[in-house]
């Protein structure tokens, strides 16, 4: 029974996973995706994204980061997923699944789900291309308008040697709309031996329970969730009542201090309020502080501010 952070650009990036590992209950996060186009990606590219990379793979509080690759051409996907287990990703993820136009237009992401052989294609040369003991993954969605392919596109990435495959029952033109299909996770697990993680809209131990039961996978992926309610996971494990505000301030204190040191002071305010706007659906107190802060533009006041 593993629990796995979410990839989401923009949301949970290294800061962010590195305060959501410290919390407990998370045993591997999957890092944002990094696009692949025609070249073999520089280090410092991978650093950028995956700074655990300079740390073993792993969040500071020991938590293993997959390095995730978005792309459409089978080569050089296996030459970027070669050089990033070089260079210590603990695993490759491979994203079937981003709604994004500006990356479905270039042949990445859901998209795929339209061309199962060439989702297999994919797998099978990064499997190729990657040290045996180094894990070949994948994320999907279950199709772009419809399901009619979600079977299909499972099967191509077992048949093509992935480790492990997680599945955000919705295909893409549900975008976020709940509910998620966790019947189909089950169909999956029908037609697949290898590891399955369940994902979509666990908000809640309950809900945990919940997709457990109805997918029949022990593994579950948990995103915005997390974002949410930082000590999700944790609980899940451990039980207990939801950390309260006091406990959880000094938290989102910590995240903003590690965004000032490591992101450009233009954004950094941006990020916190990000942060403190999805805060604000499970704690009256961040909205609260969502709505003094929102005006303040000022990265250094802000901190100031936070503290007061
Ligand atoms: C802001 C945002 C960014 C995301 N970025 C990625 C990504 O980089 N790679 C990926 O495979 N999925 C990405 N996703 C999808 C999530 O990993 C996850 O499948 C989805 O949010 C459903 O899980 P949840 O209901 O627990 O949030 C993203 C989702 C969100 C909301």
């Amino acid at each position: 029974m593993r629990l796995f952070l979410a990839p989401m650009e923009g949301l949970a990036d290294a800061v962010m996973r590195d305060v959501l590992t410290r919390l407990g209950g998370i045993d591997l996060c999957v890092a944002e995706f990094v696009r692949v186009t025609h070249h073999l990606l520089s280090e410092r590219v991978l650093l950028r994204t995956v700074p655990e990379l300079a740390n073993g793979g792993c969040t500071p509080a020991g938590v293993p980061v997959r390095l995730q690759l978005l792309g459409s051409d089978p080569v050089c996907l296996a030459e970027n997923a070669a050089q990033a287990a070089e260079l210590g990703a603990p695993g490759i993820d491979l994203n079937f699944g981003c709604p994004a136009p500006t990356v479905n237009r270039h042949g990445g992401g859901a998209v795929l789900l339209a061309e199962p052989e060439r989702i297999h294609a994919i797998v099978a040369a990064a499997r190729r291309a990657v040290p045996e003991g180094v894990p070949v993954t994948a994320k999907m969605r279950l199709g772009l308008e419809d399901t009619s392919l979600a079977l299909d596109c499972a099967r191509a990435i077992e048949a093509g040697g992935a480790d492990e495959l997680t599945v955000h029952a919705r295909t893409r033109a549900d975008r976020y709309r709940p509910p998620a299909r966790w019947e189909w996770l089950a169909r999956i697990r029908e037609e697949v031996a290898l590891p399955l993680v369940a994902n979509g809209d666990v908000w809640t131990p309950g809900d945990w329970e919940k997709i457990r039961q109805v997918s029949g996978c022990g593994d579950v992926m948990i995103g915005r969730g997390l974002i949410i309610r930082p000590d999700l996971a944790r609980r899940i494990k451990s039980g207990g009542e939801p950390m309260p505000w006091r406990e959880l301030l000094p938290v989102v204190e910590a995240y903003y201090a590690l965004v000032r040191a490591r992101v450009d002071p233009r954004h950094a305010p941006g990020r916190l309020k990000q942060w403190l706007g999805m805060l604000a659906s499970a704690y009256p107190e961040a909205e609260e502080l969502h709505r003094r802060l929102r005006a303040e533009r000022d990265a250094e006041e802000l901190a100031r501010r936070l503290r007061e």
